[in-house]
């Protein structure tokens, strides 16, 4: 039998299929099969030969022996974003910059390379998307750019080799990996195979140079980093960038780290100038609060190793003919609708006729179990129209059967709230013994979370 001699890829998951068909069996995704030749699977080769001695021998050493700080991190200058990369980058290291288009992902590339060529030695941005031009004019918009700062409109990965034997380049970045074409491949730019070939002998030719190499790619409107989850498992280090468009927000995440913890993530805002570092993100999420308005309850949540407080809003409205809406913003629907149950269950007031509306305040998406006192709390106080004390927090999982429980980090979450002013912050009963910052108060069940509220908050005056 003769050999297919093209293979069928989904342009989402990166699935390959002998044949045509209209819905991927990797991912599910209708009429994402594209036909791509076969071939191009041979060994990514440097594109660029690399300096002698440079060159790996296949002698086994003891681990005993290797040197863990042999490759040195550089930090970026962006406090945020070394946070995430846990240090800085490392030299001879493949990143990945994932996130929706307008994100900001070519602000934050264009800020690193600035701020790299100033103190880490040569970087060569590559700009596929854009014109040097437009390049330029946000560069402008983002203060000064250093003289020696390189940049390319070259989409010919081939191409890319003279700058990078003429410049010796300690940082390279790409924006974006899906504008780029290698000749090995025949596909078209974007596609799976082209995006895995072009990674592939960019990263090549990074290792074997030592150089520092940041790759940019869009992710689809699903979520996934269009065709290049191909090449999660290529890169070292997977960074996605999250929020808002319509709020100044941005999360920056590690969903893989190689040299550090997934754990952290930086906080950024998107202003006139650029993405600027936050330093104090409770502060920020809590500038426009109102306090005195009932249905909101702030919760000192979790980033990553930091405590962060944020507002969580909740409207409750008498429903109108038909099923009672439910609409959530910033956390899932199935928790707030858990929520819902256990409070009409566990507590003396009704919900379950009502409209709901759950939102997080600042475009963040909140996914810890830690936030549904807090919601509850909101839920109840819009629901009774008593607001909660200015000084009041609370923080805790709930269960099943009403009952608060035990979530980590305590101390460290109740410092956060009373460096803001909140101190009093309803917890667990059961945590009470092991914490040791000023405020706590112990809530057994939502039942009591209620009663606190029906003793404490009384009714707005209107
Ligand atoms: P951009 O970095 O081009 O996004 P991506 O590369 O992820 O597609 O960011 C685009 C958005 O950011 C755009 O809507 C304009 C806004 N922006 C600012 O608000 N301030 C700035 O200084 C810059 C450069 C962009
Ligand atoms: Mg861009």
């Amino acid at each position: 039998m003769a050999k297919p001699r093209s293979v069928y890829c989904c342009t989402e998951c990166g699935t390959q299929q002998p044949r045509y068909l209209g819905r991927c069996p990797g991912c599910g995704a209708w009429e994402t099969l594209l036909e791509e030749p076969v071939g191009g699977e041979a060994e990514a080769v440097p594109l660029v030969a690399p300096p002698p001695g440079g060159a790996k021998s296949g002698k086994a050493v003891a681990l005993a022996d290797v040197d863990a700080d042999s490759s040195p991190r550089v930090a970026t200058g962006i406090g945020e974003l070394d946070r995430v990369l846990g240090g800085g980058l490392v030299p001879g290291s493949v990143v990945l910059i994932g996130g929706e288009p307008g994100i900001g992902k070519s602000t934050l590339s264009l800020q690193l390379a600035a701020q790299l060529e100033r103190d880490a030695g040569h970087v060569l941005y590559v700009t596929g998307e854009e014109s040097l031009a437009q390049v330029r004019l946000r560069a402008e918009r983002l203060g000064e750019i250093p003289r020696s700062l390189l940049a390319s409109s070259e989409t010919r990965v081939e191409a890319l080799a003279k700058p990078w034997r003429e410049h010796r380049p300690s940082v390279v970045v790409i924006d974006s990996i899906q504008t780029l074409r290698t000749e090995r491949v025949e596909s078209a730019a974007g596609s799976v195979a082209q995006v895995r070939e072009c990674a592939a002998l960019l990263s090549a030719t990074a290792k074997s140079h030592g150089t520092a190499l940041i790759l940019v790619g869009h992710v689809t409107k699903e979520g996934t980093l269009a065709g290049p989850r191909v090449l999660e498992h290529l890169v070292d280090v997977v960074l996605t960038f999250e929020g808002d468009r319509g709020t100044p927000f941005r999360l920056l995440r590690a969903t893989k780290n190689r040299f550090g913890s997934t754990q952290e993530v930086g906080i950024f805002t998107m202003g006139e100038k650029g993405l600027i570092a936050v330093e104090n993100p409770s502060e920020l999420f809590l500038a426009e609060r109102h306090p005195g308005a009932p249905g909101s309850c702030i919760v000192p949540v979790m980033e990553g190793t930091r405590p962060v407080l944020l507002e969580m809003q909740a409207l409750v409205a008498p429903a109108g003919y038909g099923t009672a809406r439910r609409t959530t913003v910033g956390i899932d629907d199935g928790r707030v609708a858990l929520l819902l149950a256990v409070l009409d269950r566990h507590s003396e007031i009704d919900l379950l006729s009502c409209d709901v509306y759950v939102n997080v305040v600042g475009g963040v998406r909140v996914s810890e179990p830690a936030a549904d006192l807090a919601v509850a709390l909101a839920l109840a106080s819009s629901r009774l129209d008593r607001p909660l004390p200015q000084d009041v927090a609370a923080c805790g999982e709930v269960g099943l059967g009403g009952e608060v429980r035990r979530v980590g980090r305590l101390d460290q979450r109740l410092r956060e709230a009373g460096r803001l002013g909140f101190g009093r912050v309803l917890v667990p009963a059961g945590v009470l013994s092991e914490v040791t910052a000023p405020g706590a108060i112990g809530v057994e069940n939502v039942g009591q979370a209620v009663r606190w509220l029906l003793e404490n908050a009384p009714p707005r005056k209107v």
